[in-house]
Protein backbone atom coordinates (compact mmCIF):
# COMPACT_ATOMS: atom_id res chain seq x y z
CA UNK A 1 0.00 0.00 0.00
CA UNK A 2 1.54 3.67 -0.94
CA UNK A 3 1.64 5.86 1.79
CA UNK A 4 -0.55 8.75 0.25
CA UNK A 5 -3.48 6.40 -0.45
CA UNK A 6 -6.21 7.08 1.49
CA UNK A 7 -4.74 10.35 2.84
CA UNK A 8 -6.69 13.19 3.38
CA UNK A 9 -4.90 16.27 1.52
CA UNK A 10 -5.34 19.69 1.36
CA UNK A 11 -3.08 21.41 -1.28
CA UNK A 12 -3.38 25.57 -1.51
CA UNK A 13 -1.69 26.58 -4.77
CA UNK A 14 -2.77 23.79 -6.73
CA UNK A 15 -3.53 25.34 -10.06
CA UNK A 16 -0.01 26.03 -11.29
CA UNK A 17 4.33 25.04 -10.29
CA UNK A 18 5.04 22.94 -7.42
CA UNK A 19 0.78 22.50 -6.34
CA UNK A 20 0.08 21.25 -9.53
CA UNK A 21 3.04 18.73 -9.65
CA UNK A 22 2.13 17.68 -6.58
CA UNK A 23 -1.90 17.17 -7.06
CA UNK A 24 -0.87 15.67 -10.04
CA UNK A 25 1.04 13.17 -8.56
CA UNK A 26 -1.17 12.44 -5.70
CA UNK A 27 -4.39 11.51 -8.05
CA UNK A 28 -2.38 8.53 -9.17
CA UNK A 29 -1.33 7.17 -5.65
CA UNK A 30 -5.51 7.62 -3.91
CA UNK A 31 -5.00 10.92 -1.81
CA UNK A 32 -8.26 12.93 -1.05
CA UNK A 33 -7.38 15.81 -2.43
CA UNK A 34 -9.03 19.12 -1.68
CA UNK A 35 -7.23 21.94 -3.94
CA UNK A 36 -7.38 25.48 -3.61
CA UNK A 37 -6.19 28.39 -5.72
CA UNK A 38 -7.89 31.50 -7.19
CA UNK A 39 -8.54 29.87 -10.68
CA UNK A 40 -11.26 27.60 -10.42
CA UNK A 41 -10.58 26.90 -14.16
CA UNK A 42 -7.09 25.08 -13.79
CA UNK A 43 -8.19 23.53 -11.10
CA UNK A 44 -11.07 21.91 -12.39
CA UNK A 45 -8.35 20.66 -15.46
CA UNK A 46 -7.03 18.90 -12.57
CA UNK A 47 -9.73 17.03 -11.99
CA UNK A 48 -11.03 16.62 -15.33
CA UNK A 49 -7.37 14.92 -16.32
CA UNK A 50 -7.81 13.19 -12.77
CA UNK A 51 -8.08 8.64 -13.00
CA UNK A 52 -12.17 8.50 -12.67
CA UNK A 53 -11.53 6.55 -9.00
CA UNK A 54 -9.97 9.66 -7.71
CA UNK A 55 -11.03 11.85 -4.83
CA UNK A 56 -10.50 15.40 -5.99
CA UNK A 57 -12.15 18.24 -4.71
CA UNK A 58 -11.91 21.83 -5.52
CA UNK A 59 -12.28 24.74 -3.14
CA UNK A 60 -11.46 28.12 -5.36
CA UNK A 61 -10.66 30.67 -2.87
CA UNK A 62 -8.27 34.13 -2.52
CA UNK A 63 -6.32 33.18 -0.01
CA UNK A 64 -4.77 36.36 0.70
CA UNK A 65 -8.26 37.32 2.03
CA UNK A 66 -7.35 37.09 5.80
CA UNK A 67 -11.03 37.43 6.86
CA UNK A 68 -12.58 34.48 4.61
CA UNK A 69 -9.67 32.25 6.07
CA UNK A 70 -12.03 30.60 8.68
CA UNK A 71 -14.39 29.50 6.55
CA UNK A 72 -12.35 28.42 3.75
CA UNK A 73 -10.36 26.12 6.47
CA UNK A 74 -13.99 24.84 7.86
CA UNK A 75 -14.65 23.87 4.10
CA UNK A 76 -11.17 21.80 3.40
CA UNK A 77 -11.55 20.45 6.57
CA UNK A 78 -14.71 19.45 6.57
CA UNK A 79 -14.69 17.68 3.21
CA UNK A 80 -13.36 14.20 4.46
CA UNK A 81 -13.84 15.04 7.75
CA UNK A 82 -10.62 15.89 9.00
CA UNK A 83 -7.47 16.51 7.61
CA UNK A 84 -3.83 14.21 7.46
CA UNK A 85 -1.16 16.81 5.60
CA UNK A 86 -1.80 20.18 4.84
CA UNK A 87 0.32 21.42 1.77
CA UNK A 88 0.73 25.01 2.83
CA UNK A 89 2.39 26.12 -1.28
CA UNK A 90 0.54 29.37 -2.37
CA UNK A 91 3.09 32.11 -2.72
CA UNK A 92 3.50 35.09 -4.74
CA UNK A 93 7.43 36.54 -5.14
CA UNK A 94 8.76 40.14 -6.29
CA UNK A 95 10.71 41.78 -8.90
CA UNK A 96 11.86 44.86 -7.83
CA UNK A 97 14.08 46.95 -5.66
CA UNK A 98 13.08 48.22 -2.29
CA UNK A 99 13.50 51.79 -3.49
CA UNK A 100 10.53 50.91 -6.39
CA UNK A 101 8.17 49.54 -4.00
CA UNK A 102 5.30 50.94 -2.41
CA UNK A 103 3.97 49.78 0.83
CA UNK A 104 0.67 48.67 0.17
CA UNK A 105 2.04 46.20 -2.54
CA UNK A 106 4.71 45.02 0.29
CA UNK A 107 1.66 44.27 3.28
CA UNK A 108 0.17 42.51 0.50
CA UNK A 109 3.26 40.44 -0.31
CA UNK A 110 3.87 39.90 3.14
CA UNK A 111 0.34 38.59 3.66
CA UNK A 112 -0.11 35.90 1.26
CA UNK A 113 3.41 34.88 1.84
CA UNK A 114 3.30 34.89 5.69
CA UNK A 115 0.04 36.04 7.29
CA UNK A 116 -2.19 33.63 5.39
CA UNK A 117 0.10 30.96 6.94
CA UNK A 118 -0.27 32.08 10.15
CA UNK A 119 -4.11 32.24 10.13
CA UNK A 120 -4.96 29.32 8.63
CA UNK A 121 -2.39 27.63 11.53
CA UNK A 122 -4.73 29.23 14.05
CA UNK A 123 -8.21 27.95 12.49
CA UNK A 124 -6.78 24.44 11.98
CA UNK A 125 -4.01 23.69 14.74
CA UNK A 126 -6.63 22.85 17.20
CA UNK A 127 -8.50 20.85 14.99
CA UNK A 128 -5.34 19.01 14.17
CA UNK A 129 -4.38 18.68 17.87
CA UNK A 130 -8.23 17.22 19.15
CA UNK A 131 -7.56 14.60 16.16
CA UNK A 132 -3.93 13.62 17.72
CA UNK A 133 -2.45 13.69 14.42
CA UNK A 134 -1.32 15.66 11.02
CA UNK A 135 1.52 16.61 8.55
CA UNK A 136 1.59 20.59 7.63
CA UNK A 137 4.31 20.73 4.60
CA UNK A 138 5.12 24.67 4.00
CA UNK A 139 7.22 25.44 0.92
CA UNK A 140 9.40 28.49 2.18
CA UNK A 141 12.47 29.38 0.04
CA UNK A 142 16.04 29.69 -0.38
CA UNK A 143 15.03 33.39 -0.30
CA UNK A 144 13.89 32.39 3.63
CA UNK A 145 17.71 31.59 3.99
CA UNK A 146 19.60 34.17 2.29
CA UNK A 147 19.53 37.81 1.26
CA UNK A 148 17.64 37.84 -2.00
CA UNK A 149 17.72 41.27 -3.87
CA UNK A 150 14.74 42.52 -5.92
CA UNK A 151 12.92 40.32 -3.24
CA UNK A 152 12.84 42.45 -0.64
CA UNK A 153 9.55 41.81 0.86
CA UNK A 154 9.29 37.91 0.09
CA UNK A 155 12.35 37.46 1.36
CA UNK A 156 11.69 38.63 4.29
CA UNK A 157 8.17 36.76 4.77
CA UNK A 158 9.88 33.53 4.08
CA UNK A 159 12.54 34.58 6.73
CA UNK A 160 9.49 34.72 8.80
CA UNK A 161 7.95 31.57 7.93
CA UNK A 162 11.09 29.53 8.87
CA UNK A 163 11.01 31.07 12.25
CA UNK A 164 7.36 30.59 12.10
CA UNK A 165 7.32 26.99 11.83
CA UNK A 166 10.36 25.94 13.47
CA UNK A 167 8.78 27.47 16.57
CA UNK A 168 5.27 25.73 15.63
CA UNK A 169 7.38 22.29 14.94
CA UNK A 170 8.59 22.88 18.37
CA UNK A 171 5.25 23.69 20.17
CA UNK A 172 3.48 21.40 18.77
CA UNK A 173 5.52 17.83 18.67
CA UNK A 174 3.82 16.27 21.94
CA UNK A 175 0.85 16.45 20.38
CA UNK A 176 1.46 14.38 17.20
CA UNK A 177 1.55 17.33 14.57
CA UNK A 178 4.74 16.99 12.29
CA UNK A 179 5.92 19.82 10.72
CA UNK A 180 8.08 19.64 7.40
CA UNK A 181 9.69 22.92 5.46
CA UNK A 182 9.86 22.13 1.98
CA UNK A 183 12.68 25.27 1.26
CA UNK A 184 12.88 25.03 -3.12
CA UNK A 185 15.98 27.10 -5.08
CA UNK A 186 15.01 27.18 -8.70
CA UNK A 187 11.94 25.13 -10.05
CA UNK A 188 11.16 26.21 -13.45
CA UNK A 189 7.28 27.38 -12.87
CA UNK A 190 5.58 30.72 -13.66
CA UNK A 191 6.78 32.31 -10.59
CA UNK A 192 8.47 34.88 -11.73
CA UNK A 193 5.76 35.80 -14.32
CA UNK A 194 3.27 35.77 -11.27
CA UNK A 195 5.68 37.85 -9.60
CA UNK A 196 4.43 41.33 -8.53
CA UNK A 197 6.93 44.89 -9.61
CA UNK A 198 7.21 47.65 -7.04
CA UNK A 199 3.41 48.90 -7.54
CA UNK A 200 2.01 45.36 -7.57
CA UNK A 201 1.71 44.85 -11.42
CA UNK A 202 2.61 41.31 -12.41
CA UNK A 203 6.07 40.89 -13.53
CA UNK A 204 4.94 39.34 -16.88
CA UNK A 205 8.58 37.40 -17.76
CA UNK A 206 10.46 34.25 -17.04
CA UNK A 207 13.54 35.09 -15.69
CA UNK A 208 16.55 33.02 -16.71
CA UNK A 209 17.24 31.34 -12.74
CA UNK A 210 14.02 30.44 -12.75
CA UNK A 211 14.02 28.71 -16.74
CA UNK A 212 17.32 26.77 -15.44
CA UNK A 213 15.26 25.45 -13.06
CA UNK A 214 14.40 21.97 -11.92
CA UNK A 215 11.77 20.67 -13.85
CA UNK A 216 8.17 20.72 -11.56
CA UNK A 217 7.09 17.35 -11.49
CA UNK A 218 10.48 15.98 -10.58
CA UNK A 219 11.08 18.39 -7.86
CA UNK A 220 7.29 16.95 -7.12
CA UNK A 221 8.92 13.21 -6.46
CA UNK A 222 11.23 14.24 -4.26
CA UNK A 223 8.98 16.47 -2.71
CA UNK A 224 6.24 13.34 -1.89
CA UNK A 225 9.57 10.97 -1.05
CA UNK A 226 10.74 12.79 1.46
CA UNK A 227 7.79 14.07 3.10
CA UNK A 228 6.67 10.40 3.19
CA UNK A 229 10.11 9.96 4.92
CA UNK A 230 9.27 12.34 7.49
CA UNK A 231 11.84 14.89 6.79
CA UNK A 232 12.36 17.92 8.86
CA UNK A 233 13.35 20.37 5.92
CA UNK A 234 13.07 19.01 1.86
CA UNK A 235 15.54 20.93 -0.62
CA UNK A 236 14.86 20.73 -4.25
CA UNK A 237 15.68 22.68 -7.28
CA UNK A 238 19.15 22.90 -6.14
CA UNK A 239 20.77 24.19 -9.67
CA UNK A 240 24.50 25.38 -9.35
CA UNK A 241 23.60 28.78 -8.52
CA UNK A 242 21.00 27.91 -5.69
CA UNK A 243 23.40 25.22 -4.49
CA UNK A 244 26.41 27.59 -4.29
CA UNK A 245 24.23 30.54 -2.74
CA UNK A 246 23.08 28.44 -0.24
CA UNK A 247 26.55 26.56 0.69
CA UNK A 248 27.70 30.52 1.08
CA UNK A 249 25.24 31.39 3.29
CA UNK A 250 26.21 28.86 5.57
CA UNK A 251 30.03 28.97 5.46
CA UNK A 252 30.70 32.30 4.47
CA UNK A 253 27.86 34.79 4.15
CA UNK A 254 30.40 38.05 4.04
CA UNK A 255 31.38 36.32 0.52
CA UNK A 256 27.64 35.75 -0.55
CA UNK A 257 26.53 39.60 0.44
CA UNK A 258 29.82 40.61 -1.64
CA UNK A 259 28.55 38.96 -4.63
CA UNK A 260 24.97 40.31 -3.98
CA UNK A 261 25.86 43.43 -3.86
CA UNK A 262 26.48 43.34 -7.50
CA UNK A 263 23.13 41.79 -8.83
CA UNK A 264 21.33 44.67 -10.22
CA UNK A 265 19.03 42.31 -12.42
CA UNK A 266 17.14 38.73 -11.59
N1 LIG B 1 9.55 28.01 -8.42
C1 LIG B 1 10.58 28.26 -7.62
O1 LIG B 1 11.75 28.27 -8.06
C2 LIG B 1 10.37 28.55 -6.17
C3 LIG B 1 11.50 28.83 -5.39
C4 LIG B 1 11.32 29.08 -4.04
C5 LIG B 1 10.08 29.01 -3.47
N2 LIG B 1 8.99 28.72 -4.26
C6 LIG B 1 7.68 28.68 -3.61
O2 LIG B 1 6.92 27.61 -4.13
C7 LIG B 1 5.53 27.91 -3.97
C8 LIG B 1 4.81 27.61 -5.28
O3 LIG B 1 5.29 28.48 -6.29
P1 LIG B 1 5.45 28.05 -7.81
O4 LIG B 1 6.87 28.16 -8.13
O5 LIG B 1 4.75 26.80 -8.08
O6 LIG B 1 4.76 29.31 -8.53
P2 LIG B 1 3.38 29.47 -9.33
O7 LIG B 1 3.37 28.56 -10.49
O8 LIG B 1 3.24 30.92 -9.56
O9 LIG B 1 2.28 28.96 -8.29
C9 LIG B 1 1.81 29.75 -7.24
C10 LIG B 1 0.50 29.17 -6.75
O10 LIG B 1 0.03 29.99 -5.66
C11 LIG B 1 -1.32 30.32 -5.91
N3 LIG B 1 -1.66 31.59 -5.29
C12 LIG B 1 -1.00 32.76 -5.38
N4 LIG B 1 -1.68 33.74 -4.76
C13 LIG B 1 -2.81 33.16 -4.27
C14 LIG B 1 -3.92 33.66 -3.55
N5 LIG B 1 -4.02 34.95 -3.20
N6 LIG B 1 -4.90 32.79 -3.21
C15 LIG B 1 -4.83 31.50 -3.56
N7 LIG B 1 -3.79 30.96 -4.24
C16 LIG B 1 -2.81 31.80 -4.60
C17 LIG B 1 -1.44 30.38 -7.43
O11 LIG B 1 -2.78 30.17 -7.84
P3 LIG B 1 -3.78 31.26 -8.45
O12 LIG B 1 -2.95 32.27 -9.17
O13 LIG B 1 -4.67 30.45 -9.34
O14 LIG B 1 -4.49 31.82 -7.26
C18 LIG B 1 -0.57 29.20 -7.83
O15 LIG B 1 -1.32 28.03 -7.78
C19 LIG B 1 5.45 29.37 -3.54
O16 LIG B 1 5.23 29.45 -2.16
C20 LIG B 1 6.84 29.90 -3.88
O17 LIG B 1 7.20 30.98 -3.05
C21 LIG B 1 9.12 28.49 -5.59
Amino acid sequence: MNYYNDKRIWITGASSGIGKALAEILVTQGARLVLTARRKNLLEEIRTAAPETAEVSILDADLADIDALPEVCRKAWDEYSGLDIIIMNAGVSQRSLFRDMDFETGRNLFDINFFTHTKIMHELLPRLEAQGHGRIAAVTSLSGHIPSPLRIYYSSAKHALHGFYETLAAETWTSGIRVSMIIPGFVRTNISYNAVDGEGRAFGKLDPLQKSGADPSSAAKKILNKLERGKREIYVGYTTNAAVARFLGRVAPGLLLRILRNMKEV
